[in-house]
């Protein structure tokens, strides 16, 4: 029996669906415990690819009991759109549950999103648009609507009512947009509701039930450190907690349980959307990584900004996390660079820093430069087997991050990866 935790230690998008896949495995019970259908998951499975946005990726496993905890918000149109997708390619969703004081992101949610990064101009945060931070607005507002509150229709119907009373005022004074009627509003989720809501329970005292059975629980991360609204880069961050500590609160599971915490970083740097990051690489070698990486956003399709890895970033993943181990995935992305960059420290006003909390357009990153490798690493399953360069590679940043390198992907598929016994 363990309680397990996988997080992103960057921007999101470090290939922790494989990663959470391979966990998923392992484990009886799979949750997510934050964020919402902003995140975007990659499973290959074979000549199969998966792309989940909501549904945790131990679905495919048909034997797995899968969670959305209460820290999430959900979506109910895109979640009975997903639900449906996987169930027409055969994938069973009796043990699929839904936390019912999870928060609802609701029509209005998606449209003052799109509204408010219109109106913050060159400001912009680059979301998703699909209304993540308005809803967790409301739900810090405690004016939110919860899943359990969904049905009956009358208290659904109740609860729009209330709801655009207050929405209406800013849809139409803040930005001069068309009010939202309880009519549309209920027409657009009514078909998904009646979809969903057989899965809808009380997640708390089912996860409680699965721990005292002695189940394994594994908890999936979303997003990454750098994108947490206390952790990240704030403003250029998501509404949530996808750290280690959000498992707490938005799984109801007190940290006495938890064993592991893996964090996934990828073998060099990537991120979407706008904010600072001094790594990142505006030239051939950007176009490099984002052409081999494939990296383009499984949620939006936006090309990932790309760079170098950046130490004192991920030092500062480790410590927020309190992270057990790392995997560091696409390591075969760099096969064929003749050297490699790896931020260690920082120059900031003609001082040294190396250790950060959040990341700045002042930071200008000092390298320290490997010999690359041209080999390619897409079969080797044993670390010894690796090259010289990518071993010393990976031997520097574990013990620059002072976390043992547990996992390395090298390449998409799930068996693609070499695993570490430490
Ligand atoms: P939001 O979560 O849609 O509000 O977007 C806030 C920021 O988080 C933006 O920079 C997004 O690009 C980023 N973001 C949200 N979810 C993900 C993810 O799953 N991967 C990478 N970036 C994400």
């Amino acid at each position: 029996m363990t309680h397990n935790i996988v997080v992103g230690a960057q921007w999101g998008d470090e290939g922790k669906g494989k990663i959470t896949d391979m966990m998923a495995r392992e484990a009886d019970v799979v949750v997510r415990f934050g964020g919402g259908n902003n995140a975007g998951h990659t499973v290959i499975v074979g000549d199969e690819k998966y792309e989940l946005h909501q549904v945790p990726s131990g679905i495919l496993y048909p034997e797995k009991m899968c969670v959305l905890g209460n820290g999430v918000v959900i979506d109910p149109v895109e979640l009975a759109a997903e639900m449906e997708g996987l169930e027409k390619r055969g994938v069973d969703l009796d043990n699929f549950y839904i936390s019912n004081t999870a928060h609802v992101i609701m029509p209005y949610h998606k449209k003052l999103d799109r509204l408010e990064e219109k109106r913050k101009g060159s400001e912009k945060i680059g979301t998703t648009g699909k209304g993540i931070g308005p809803a967790y607005t409301d739900k810090v507002a405690r004016r939110g609507i919860r899943v359990c509150e969904l049905l009956p229709e009358e208290i659904f119907q109740e609860k729009i009512e209330q709801a655009l009373d207050y929405q209406n005022l800013v849809l139409e004074k803040v930005y001069q947009a068309e009010p939202m009627t309880v009519k549309e509003v209920k027409a657009e989720y009514q078909a998904s509701i009646d979809k969903i809501s057989d899965h809808v329970t009380d997640t708390s005292i089912l996860l409680d039930q699965a721990h005292r059975e002695g189940k394994s629980v594994f908890f999936e991360g979303a997003q990454g450190t750098l994108l947490d609204i206390d952790y990240g880069s704030y403003p250029f961050v998501t509404s949530s907690n996808p750290t280690a500590g959000g498992v707490c609160t938005g799984a109801a599971v007190g940290p006495t349980l938890i064993d592991r915490v893996i964090g996934v970083a990828k073998a060099y740097l990537t991120r979407v959307g706008e904010g600072p990051f001094p790594t990142e690489l505006q030239d051939e070698i950007g176009e490099f990584l984002r052409d081999k990486g494939h990296e383009y956003g499984v949620t939006t399709g936006r090309p990932r900004r790309c760079g170098w890895l950046d130490i004192p970033l991920l030092r500062h993943a480790v410590r927020v996390n309190g992270l057990t181990g790392l995997a560091l995935t696409k390591l075969d992305v760099l096969s064929g660079l003749e050297e490699i960059k790896v931020c260690t420290s920082y120059q900031v006003n003609g001082k040294k820093i190396a250790e950060v909390s959040g990341t700045s357009e002042e930071y200008q990153p000092q390298y320290e430069t490997f010999a690359g490798w041209d080999e390619d690493i897409t079969g080797i399953r044993k670390f010894a087997q690796l090259p010289e360069n990518a071993k010393k590679y990976v031997e520097s940043i574990e013990k620059m991050a002072e976390t043992p390198v547990e996992i390395i992907g090298v390449g998409p598929d799930r068996k693609e990866a070499i695993y570490r016994q430490q």
